[in-house]
């Protein structure tokens, strides 16, 4: 089929059509989600409302009918915030036809939102706030006011369950039976590290390893393109530091964790990274002026929260802050995500990943990622690691095996394409992946080089384009690379290929941009049918993102 036929046919799918008379039950719940959290909510708010004798359907958003909006009666949202600021993948076509022209106005609709989010990011729960205003343009009714939780979640959302539930019913529900809803995520596991290498063969500093967790005992099931969330162990130079500098006697019980100070502060607070509520919370416990400054101008605030960790904060604007005072002003230590980059049908014993050092100088200091460092450094095959895997379905491979796939990265972001190779080398499927993968040198940087080239070699890969930014005058990126080969991939896009992205943000933000000169270059698109045939092909699951 034709590129304009197929983008013809695709158009059909954002067609809306409104069931001004549907029957729809008391209250539905929705929820768009990345990586499991806002289903857990929404999943667990049903089970509560018909524990409750109220009746509700919950669906993911990728799978409601957007036509029953305006026969809704009560619609709960339950959404996170994916990328920088974006809706997940799942809740795109959702919010689309939300701006549809043909939606009419929700003047009978109820609604509530349980915004999920990460306050470390500039634009917190910026996904809940847009469908928030989308309903507001569209005259719906907020029933109780949007709640923005952080990755901390539990608590919030719980009460959000319970307010939702009593507006609705119009009864308050005392004592609140809410907490005793089941929210938490699957259990951490516990195994070893069998191996870890490194990959990259220059910069020490910042060195990319392979590492293989043992999964022989554990035997957990999972599919190219998942992830493993870890928590990790913060810097110990780091929390030394902290500790010296700043006069924290290291041996200060704190009764509520049961730990010494420096216990905790290694495992359980945020301390490489500095986010808004700390300044916040600091400043309340002390009155700092130049600090209330950068704090009220945005942009300030932005800059100095990326370039500084908590031990600048107190070095910046130093205090009489004492031990306790130091506690409740942190963050959570938050969890880390890694790609696996093994399949499990050929490795069923072994989780694979690849991760890069994060480690930089800045300001004559030197700065060290909690998440990498652990895991690239910290780990041995003596210690012992807590995972758990986090499932990417937004990420997987078509469940059509006959579906050529474009995979385009960065990086580390090599790791779910080894995934994904091992996997179709498994299935013995030939000639239907295309890499489009970068680094900056190929003689240091050409992770799993040995392994790439013999896909090549036996067909896994039809094509493999290994770009090295930085081994000629003039830089030459992937999207480059899409450039150049332009005919080959509308070839391959005609004949219906998913186009993988894996790796920074930036990348991503490249490869999008190109697809979108070459949309118009190539196909005589306007600026506006480009633009919105990109989005298509995201909400149609065309193209897979997985950017951090
Ligand atoms: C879905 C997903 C999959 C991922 N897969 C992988 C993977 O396969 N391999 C992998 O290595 N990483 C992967 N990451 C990134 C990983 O989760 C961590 O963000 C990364 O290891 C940095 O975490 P950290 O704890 O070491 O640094 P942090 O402690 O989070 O950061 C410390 C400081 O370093 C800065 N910083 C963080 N990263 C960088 C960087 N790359 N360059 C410069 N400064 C930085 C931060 O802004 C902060 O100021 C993935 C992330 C996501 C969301
Ligand atoms: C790659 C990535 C990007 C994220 N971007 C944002 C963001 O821009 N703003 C935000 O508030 N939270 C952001 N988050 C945090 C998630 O919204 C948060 O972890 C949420 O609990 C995930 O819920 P889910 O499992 O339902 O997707 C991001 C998380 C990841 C992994």
């Amino acid at each position: 089929m034709g590129f304009f036929k197929s983008l013809l046919n695709k158009n059909k799918d954002v067609s809306l059509h409104i069931k001004p008379d549907y029957q729809s039950p008391p209250v539905t719940i929705l929820y768009g989600t990345k990586t499991g959290n806002s289903q857990l909510i929404a999943q667990q708010t049903h089970k509560y409302f018909k524990q409750c004798g109220l009746e509700s359907e919950c669906y993911n958003m990728d799978k409601y009918d957007v036509g029953r909006l305006p026969s809704e009666k009560n619609l709960l949202i339950v959404i996170s915030t994916d990328g920088e600021g974006e809706l997940p993948p799942n809740a795109q076509k959702f919010f689309r036809l939300l701006q549809h022209e043909a939606m009419p106005h929700l003047s009978n609709l109820n609604y509530a939102i349980c915004a999920l989010g990460d306050s470390n990011y500039d634009n917190f729960c910026g996904a809940g706030k847009l469908i928030d205003k989308e309903f507001h343009l569209l005259n719906a009714k907020p029933i109780i006011n949007r709640v923005d939780c952080d990755l901390d979640f539990k608590k919030a959302a719980l009460q959000w369950i319970q307010d939702s539930y009593d507006t609705i019913v119009g009864i308050k529900k005392e004592p609140s039976t809410a907490d005793k809803i089941e929210l938490s995520v699957p259990d951490f596991l516990t195994t070893k590290l069998l191996k870890r290498y490194k990959l990259s063969k220059g910069n020490t500093e910042q060195a990319v390893y392979h590492i293989e967790l043992d999964n022989t005992k554990l035997q957990v099931n999972y599919s190219a393109g998942d992830c493993i969330e870890i928590i990790p162990t913060n810097p110990k130079q780091l929390v030394d530091k902290l500790l010296t500098i700043h006069k924290f006697d290291k041996n200060y019980f704190l009764k509520e964790y049961n730990q010494t100070l420096e216990n905790v502060l290694l495992h359980r607070f945020e301390l490489t990274k500095l986010a808004r509520p700390v300044i916040r919370r600091y400043l309340s416990n002390f009155k700092i002026d130049q600090l209330e400054h950068v704090y009220s101008k945005r942009s300030e605030l932005k800059t100095y929260l990326e370039k500084s960790d908590v031990l600048d904060l107190l070095s910046d604007y130093p205090t009489s802050i004492n031990e306790d005072q130091l506690i409740s002003i942190l963050q959570p230590l938050h969890s880390r995500y890694y790609s696996i980059a093994s399949g499990y049908k050929a490795n069923p014993d072994k989780i694979d990943l690849t991760i890069k050092t994060v480690r930089f100088n800045h300001q004559q200091r030197q700065y060290e990622g909690a998440g990498s460092i652990y895991m690239t450094e910290g780990l041995n095959e003596a210690t012992s690691i807590d995972f758990r895997i986090t499932t990417n379905p937004s990420f997987h491979l078509p469940e059509n095996k006959n579906t050529p796939v474009i995979f385009i990265g960065v990086g580390t972001g090599i790791a779910p394409y080894r995934a994904f190779l091992q996997d179709l080398q498994a299935q013995n499927i030939k000639d239907k992946a295309w890499l489009i993968w970068g680094d900056k040198h190929q003689a240091d940087d050409f992770l799993y080089e040995d392994e790439l080239l013999n896909y090549k070699q036996n067909n896994t890969l039809a094509y493999l384009n290994a770009i090295f930014s930085r081994d000629q005058e003039e830089k030459f990126y992937v999207h480059h690379c899409l450039i150049e080969n332009k005919t080959q991939l509308f070839e391959w896009l005609d004949n219906g290929a998913h186009i993988y992205l894996c790796g920074h943000n930036a990348m991503g933000n490249d490869v999008k941009n190109t697809l979108l000169e070459l949309f118009q270059s190539e196909k005589g698109m306007t600026t506006d049918e480009a633009k919105r045939h990109l989005k298509e092909l995201k909400e149609q699951n065309i193209i897979h993102e997985d950017l951090y």
